[in-house]
Formats: structure tokens, sequence, C-alpha cells
């Protein structure tokens, strides 16, 4: 079938490249004249499905500390995408498994990056969109989850839910995505796992399903029982790659023979309290965002990873349908669509162009076809895309919905652009939430003042974070999550522009985006709050609030105002 795939497509290709050189859009409107072109055109369509449906595009999250590099690494691991022996993750692997590019992470040691990991596993392609665990970054983080069809989140045993956890958990929420969570190092002592599962349904807001059982934890940790295949997966500590994984049913006396008379008791009480405590395993509920199917394991001795990974690539979704502005955009569609989630500048520090992330939400992307750049209305085609193939980046000639492709930038992207076959879209969803601390920049060298106007315009299409112009004095405000943000502006501000910036304190609480159906009342309250209004980088209305009782007493007296704290409204 690929060959037969393979000769239509060649004898199109050459047929039609006689006629219209270059040209995709004219490509296909000759194709659909053409007399064969209805079974290339089935033929097309099936490959396309076929791959679509092979993705799994999803983000590890977690608390710093909880073992997501240690757990994306086994990831890799499994799929051969890197190949090291032992669980001892050596600095070099960890670096690049998080894409470690920009100077200043050099310098900080911390990943500000967010990358992707591509990898196949089973006649799956895997997407892994690595987030940065610095909570500075969430903003980062929560653009990246724009970009997945699910997420795994890893929570350590003995901490259990941790705030960033909690906070990435409501963007997930929001978006309606689609959960798995891996408890990780039940090789160490830890909370009891009913305890866990209690926490993780209060804190995290969402019913959970276990789908594997640990039997003791610590130093006494025997393994977990997989209910959702009815095996046993005995740990070897000594043994790190794959556990041994037994065929057993719960009720068999085999049971005993591997770990003794009492924890055999414990467990089938502990199976029968899952069965009559929590929901049956639905994947609808699990596709819907309400149900979280959660494993126990240990990422650094590799244990319950690999039952995590063939439960994920049964279970989790391939490429969903995206709103966009003017309809819902079907990934199996055969025109390409796909939105810019992220801007990363400098990856490679011997030259200073930035990558631009796509997630193709549609069809299939082509190197060197024209695409449109809706913004723009412009058509551009690309002769070095990239694909991020475990820690290595390489050209590609072809990507599918679901996958991220790197496009090489110069200041031609923003984030929320969007590329298509043609169509004039936009996406939705990529929202800003309202900071958490906020800084008056100030230009520190006069004769620089065009290379930092310049500088903190690209910087904050990057997203890198927000501006807000206040509407009395026109002064220039940059909100963040948190204080590395501003270290990073204005390190890249010198570096990359060659401006220098200065920063003053203002004294703020939150931005609220504002709207209101009462035109009066908006504008009085705009009257009245004239010295805390500003405009944001599209030019909307936010109301800076100075602190949470302004902000209670805005809401109180002017009713008919809603106030937003995400952009997204
Ligand atoms: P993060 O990306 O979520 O921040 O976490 P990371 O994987 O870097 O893991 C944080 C620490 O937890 C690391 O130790 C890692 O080895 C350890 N860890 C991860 N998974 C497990 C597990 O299953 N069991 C145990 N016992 N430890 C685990 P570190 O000492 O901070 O770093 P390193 O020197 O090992 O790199």
């Amino acid at each position: 079938m690929k060959n037969q795939i393979r000769f239509f497509k060649s004898q199109i290709n050459k047929i039609t490249t006689q006629h219209y050189q270059n040209s995709q859009i004219q490509r296909k409107n000759f194709v659909s004249l053409h007399p064969i072109s209805n079974i290339i055109r089935i033929l097309y369509k099936m490959t396309l499905q076929q791959e679509i449906q092979r993705r799994r595009t999803f983000a590890i999250i977690a608390h710093p500390d909880a073992g997501k590099t240690t757990l994306t690494e086994k990831l890799l691991l499994f799929g051969g995408a890197i190949h090291i022996a032992g669980a001892v993750k050596s600095n070099k692997i960890k670096k690049s498994a998080t894409s470690d590019w920009m100077e200043i992470e050099k310098q900080r040691g911390i990943s500000v990056a967010t990358s992707v990991m591509g990898f196949e596993y089973n006649n799956h392609k895997i997407n892994i969109l690595d987030t940065p665990g610095h909570q500075d970054f969430a903003e980062d983080t929560y653009r990246t989850l724009t970009a997945v069809d699910s997420v795994i989140i890893v929570v350590d045993v003995a901490k259990g839910v941790e705030t960033q956890t909690r906070k990435l958990m409501e963007v997930c929420r929001m978006r309606n995505t689609p959960v798995m969570i891996f408890v990780n190092k039940m090789d160490r002592e830890g909370k009891d796992p009913f305890d866990i599962l209690d926490e993780l349904e209060e804190e995290l807001k969402i019913a959970v399903r276990p789908l594997t059982l640990p039997i003791d934890s610590g130093e006494r940790f025997k393994g977990v029982y997989n209910l959702y295949q009815n095996s046993l997966d005995l740990y070897q500590p000594s043994k790190q790659i794959v556990s041994e994984s037994i065929n057993i049913d719960i009720h068999s006396s085999e049971l005993e023979k591997h770990i003794g008379d009492s924890l055999a008791k414990t467990l089938r009480e502990e199976a029968e309290l899952v069965t009559e405590v929590y929901p049956e395993f639905d994947r609808e509920a699990y596709l819907a965002g309400k149900l979280a199917p959660v494993f126990f394991g240990s990422a650094l001795t590799t244990f319950g990873v690999k039952e995590l990974l063939d439960c994920f690539i049964e279970i989790a979704p391939s490429p969903k349908p995206v709103q966009a502005e003017e309809r819902v955009v079907n990934p199996y569609e055969e025109a390409l669509t796909g939105f810019i989630f992220k801007i990363h500048a400098n990856m490679d520090p011997n030259h200073r162009s930035c990558i631009a992330f796509v997630k193709i939400c549609s069809g299939k992307f082509e190197r060197n076809v024209n695409y449109k750049h809706v913004r723009f209305n412009r058509l551009m085609k690309f002769s070095s895309p990239t694909a991020f193939m475990a820690q290595k980046k390489e050209i590609l000639d072809e990507a599918f919905a679901g996958d991220i492709v790197g496009l090489p930038d110069n200041g031609n992207f923003k984030i929320g652009d969007t590329i298509t076959s043609g169509e004039n879209l936009h996406f939705k969803g990529l929202p800003s939430f309202s900071p958490e601390m906020f800084k008056y920049i100030e230009n520190a060298d006069p004769m620089k003042s065009k290379q930092l106007q310049r500088g903190i315009d690209q910087l904050m299409d990057e997203g890198v974070a927000q501006l807000f112009t206040n509407q009395f004095n026109g002064r220039k405000i940059i909100g963040t999550v948190g204080q590395l943000q501003f270290e990073v502006i204005q390190y890249r501000l010198l570096h990359e522009y060659g401006a220098q910036c200065r920063w003053e304190p203002v004294n703020l609480y939150k931005a609220c985006w504002i709207e209101s159906d009462n035109a009066a009342q908006l504008a009085d309250f705009k009257k009245r709050k004239f010295q805390y209004m500003a405009h944001d980088k599209d030019g909307r209305d936010v109301f800076l609030a100075e602190s949470s009782y302004i902000l209670m007493m805005a809401q109180q007296d002017f009713k008919d105002i809603k106030f937003h704290f995400n952009s997204e409204f």
C-alpha cells in the first residue's frame, strides 16, 4: 500500500510540477481536476488520517523537583531516543533533555526554555512538550498547555500536591485537558497511597481512578499491581530498565508466592476498596478531562514508567479539533493550519535568530511550500523548518497535525500568529494571565531609545512578559510572574538590542481586563480611575488595581463591569 501511494504521489508530482512550479495552492486545484486524482485523494487522506491518529502530543507538569526531568528521560529511553544504561542521570543528558541553549540558562543553571522532544514508540509518534520548572516562567507553561492534547502530572509521594501543580491544573481544567497522574518516588517513604488519592482529588479538583496500586513503599517497596492489565510488576532496585511483569489474577494464590501472605491480603483489600470507592475507569470521562487515571512508580529506578507509557499511548487522545475564531478546525482536514505558541530566542548562541514553535492543528506541513502568514496576509515558505527528535534538532520535510515544527524567525512572528494553506483563520486560546509583579521600565541610555523600544516590542511579542501602557502618563509597565523575568528582560535588552533599562517600583496588585454592556458605567469608571487605566499590547482596556481591597471596592461599586483576570474572556 505504501509503495502504491508513493508511486501515485511521484506521478502526480511529476505532472503537476511541469505545469505549476512551486505553488501548492494551485497544485491542489490541479489535482482535483485530474482523472486519477480521486484515488490519490482517498489514499492520501488515509495516510494523513493514520499519521495524525498515531500522534500523542502532551506535556509533563510538576512542581519543581517532583521528578519531571527524570520521567522525561525515562520516556525518551523507552522510545530509544536516548541510550543510557542505569538510572543515574548524567548532567549531559539532563541538559540535552531540557534544551539548555540560552546563555542565561547556562549562567543560572535553570531551564527557562520550553522545548519539544519527539520520539517513536510502538508505532506512535510521541511529542513531549517540556515546560520550565521555574515558577517565574509559569506564563510560558500556560501557553505550552494550549499546544498539547493531554498532560501527565508528576507528584512526589512524600510532598503530595504542591502549589505549582495546583496552578497548572487550573489551566488544564479551563481547557478540559485530559490528565494522567504519576505518583513518583515510591522507592522513598511517603504518604499513604489512599491519602495521596484523596489529596489529588481534593486539591486538583478532579475525580481520580488508580490504575496501579503500590505494594508497600520506601525500603519495603515491592512493586505495583496493575489493575488495568491484571498483572503484578515486581520492583527490583538492581534491575533498573524494565520491571518484571507477571500476569496474575489478584485472587490467585500465586500472588502470595511473590509478595507474601500479609502484603497479598492487604493488596486484595485495597483493590476491593478501589472498586467500591472509585468510579470505574471510563475513557470518555478521561478524555473529557473529568477523570484522571493514577499510576504509582519511581522514575529514578525506571519503575512503573513503561506501564504509564503503554497505557498512555492506548488511552491518550490523538490531536483534537481546535476552536478558531471563525470555526472549529478538524485535525484531519487536508489544508494546513497551525499557530505559534512559543518563540525561543538564541537557541544557537552562534546565531542570534529566534525559533518560532508552531503547533500544527490540521493537515500536513511541508518544507518549501507556500503558506499564508495570516496577520501579514502574505505567503511565506520555509526552507529549513526543524523537528525536535529527542535532544536533536533536525530539518524536516513534512509534519502532521499534532506535531510541533520550529521555524527560524527573524522577527516575523508573534505569539498567537496563524499560518494556513490560504484560509484566514485566527486561533483562540492563548490567554494572558494577570501578572503577579509589576515594574516601570525606564530607559537608562538616552542614546539607545529606539533600540530599547524595538527590544521591548519584540520581547513582548515573544511573550517574555506583558506590557501595559498607562493611559494617563504614557509610562510603560512590565508585568511578570516572577522576579527572574525582569532579570531576563534586562539581560536580553542589553545583549541582543544593545539597550539599557532601569526598573522603578510601582505598587500594583493585579491587572484586570474590563468590559461592560453598560457604556455609561464603563465611561464613568474609566474617568474615575484614569490614573490606573492602561492599554495592553493589543490596545485593550486594563484596570491596574493597587490592592485587593481597591479591586473589591471597584467590583462592588461598578456592578455592571466585568473584571477578568485573564485576557481570554
Ligand atoms: P524536576 O525536573 O521535576 O525538577 O525533578 P528532577 O527530575 O530533576 O528530580 C529531582 C530530584 O528527585 C533529583 O535528585 C532526582 O534524581 C530525584 N528523583 C526523581 N525521581 C525519583 C524517584 O523516583 N525516586 C527517588 N528516590 N528520587 C527521584 P537530585 O539529587 O536533586 O538531582 P540529581 O543529582 O539526581 O540530578
